[in-house]
């Protein structure tokens, strides 16, 4: 293949770059998780919280952040990092379970989701404590060493005596247990903890800050397309190695904002910072971002990979 024609690309791209459209435009849009900073580091803590050792006070975390900024995508990857796993003979291990927390603080329902969750058959009509009994025992059986509670803005849809009960719910199976429950919501959920002191004081706050123009938001931008994405031809073909692929229909990637001052002159007064081959600190930070980007995309399979 020339490098007209995807000779830039990965292995995997070029041959992506083979199928036909149809499949070409599916794995455009299957979802894809990338690991950027935050992230990583968020990831980075709740490894931490798995690896801890088991003791009567575990440390749990609230994860929160605005709408449609990555969280659940996070306690999923989480997820996916400690699948399900058969060990011996039937015995069955999970070690990470993600559930969503029902609509309302409801006990009997956050069991529900819990066995459901496992696959558990279970009658809708049992009683709360009779599920609870059986939500403890099957967690054990399989070994569960981190709860992950999505959507846990939804104890707010109750009243304060229902968002009481509901956390002492989650509080007194983490005990029970002794595992690390990850609460993830939005940033309303930390008021509903600090209503009680031994819950505000057991979960840690932690923010998933918005996206904004930075380092960071661009190298989302340029693992985030598939690579090899255009179904029909575009300027992809003909841009330089560099820049990122981008899918059909081709846009350009948003820039940062030019700043507005005017730009020195090339050969101006000492301390001047020119972006060109002539300055030496320009041309250390390019050899830097092009060693990133080679390392990048050497462990490409943890940045952008299949959710
Ligand atoms: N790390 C990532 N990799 C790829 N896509 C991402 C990533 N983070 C966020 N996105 C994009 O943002 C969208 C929203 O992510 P997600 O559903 O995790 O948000 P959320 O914070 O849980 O929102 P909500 O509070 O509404 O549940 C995803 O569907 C995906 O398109
Ligand atoms: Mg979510």
């Amino acid at each position: 293949m020339t490098d007209g024609a995807g000779g830039h690309l990965s292995e995997a791209a070029r041959t992506a770059l083979e199928l036909p459209d149809d499949e070409r435009v599916a794995r455009i849009r299957a979802p894809r998780w990338i690991g950027y900073t935050q992230a990583l580091a968020i990831l980075g803590q709740l490894q931490a919280l798995l690896d801890h050792p088991k003791q009567h006070r575990m440390p749990n975390l609230l994860l929160v952040g605005d709408t449609n900024n990555g969280k659940t995508l996070i306690a999923k990857r989480f997820e996916r990092l400690h699948p399900a796993q058969r060990e011996g003979g039937q015995a069955v291990l999970v070690p990470v379970l993600v559930i969503q927390a029902p609509p309302v603080p409801d006990e009997d329902r956050f069991y529900s989701a819990i066995l459901d969750a496992l696959l558990v058959p279970h009658r809708s009509s049992h009683r709360a404590a009779q599920k609870q009994g059986e939500v403890i025992r099957i967690l054990r059986y399989v070994g569960l060493k981190v709860l992950v509670v999505d959507e846990i803005h939804h104890v707010l849809a109750g009243h304060d005596a229902k968002q009481r009960q509901f956390l002492n719910v989650v509080k007194y199976l983490g005990n029970e247990l002794r595992v690390p429950i990850v609460g993830v919501g939005i940033k309303e959920t930390v008021r509903a903890l600090q209503t009680d002191p031994q819950l505000a004081n057991r979960f840690e706050p932690v923010a998933l800050p918005r996206w904004e123009m930075n380092q960071d938001y661009l190298m989302l931008l340029a693992r985030s397309p598939a690579p090899g994405a255009c179904v029909s031809p575009c300027s992809c073909s003909s841009r330089s190695a560099d820049r990122p692929p981008h899918p059909e229909p081709c846009r350009a990637a948003p820039q940062p904002r030019p700043s507005r001052k005017p730009a020195p002159a090339a050969h101006g007064s000492s301390g001047s910072r020119v972006p060109g081959a002539s300055d030496p600190i320009h041309r250390r930070r390019r050899r830097r971002a092009g060693a990133a980007q080679r390392t990048s995309r050497a462990r490409g399979a943890t940045a952008r990979a299949p959710m």
